[in-house]
């Protein structure tokens, strides 16, 4: 059993919100986060980690993150141009600040759009949502990465981030 603690936790919370989540979910609630519904996308964009939701990124960022993805933290991500193209368009139309989701806002707080951040890890909302979260649980050796969202939003790939 490797069970880590969060994911007891969250277990336990989960069952007991589910109805909540459910309900909050058809209400659109405000940490539902549409999941990539483009199977090109997924396929290329979920192969390392979960394919990231794309309102949780406003435009400029993905057209950054697109323009360079053989630098992509460290990896190469290349696809032809054409496949990265058509990434792009899904993307850019279901950003943040994109698409009409009404939420955007809130999640954008604080950032400039402008500055065009490739992390949601770095936002300010993402950084204010976590500052509870102990060190430890960052390092425990089933997270490692801020970036592996699905190991405690164990919905993540569902786009349910509620807990
Ligand atoms: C070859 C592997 C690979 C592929 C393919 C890949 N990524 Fe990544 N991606 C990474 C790595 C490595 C990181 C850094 C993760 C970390 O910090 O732990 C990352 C991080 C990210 C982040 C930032 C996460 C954070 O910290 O907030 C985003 C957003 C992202 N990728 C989007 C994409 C998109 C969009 C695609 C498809 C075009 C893609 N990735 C394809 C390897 C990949
Ligand atoms: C180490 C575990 C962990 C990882 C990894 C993690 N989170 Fe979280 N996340 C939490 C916890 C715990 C909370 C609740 C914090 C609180 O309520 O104080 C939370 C809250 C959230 C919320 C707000 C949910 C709500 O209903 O208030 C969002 C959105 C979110 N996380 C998104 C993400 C995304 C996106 C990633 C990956 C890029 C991620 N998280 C990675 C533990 C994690």
């Amino acid at each position: 059993m490797k069970i880590p603690p969060r994911s007891l936790a969250l277990g336990l919370l989960a069952i007991a919100f589910s109805a909540l989540v459910l309900g909050r979910a058809q209400a659109g609630g405000s940490h539902y986060f549409p999941p990539v519904a483009e199977p090109v996308v997924k396929e290329e964009c979920g192969s390392c980690h979960i394919a990231f939701a794309p309102s949780m990124l406003p435009a400029s960022s993905w057209k950054r993150m697109m323009g360079d993805l053989r630098n992509h933290f460290g990896d190469d991500a290349t696809v032809d141009p054409a496949l990265a193209a058509r990434i792009t368009e899904y993307l850019v139309s279901h950003a943040a600040d994109t698409g009409g989701r009404r939420y955007g806002d809130k999640w954008l707080r604080g950032v400039s759009t402008a500055s065009a951040p490739l992390r949601i890890t770095e936002l300010p909302k993402w950084v204010k949502e976590h500052r509870k979260v102990p060190d430890r649980e960052w390092s425990h050796k089933d997270v490692r990465t801020k970036a592996n969202c699905a190991a405690c939003h164990t919905d993540a790939e569902r786009g349910y981030y509620d807990e």
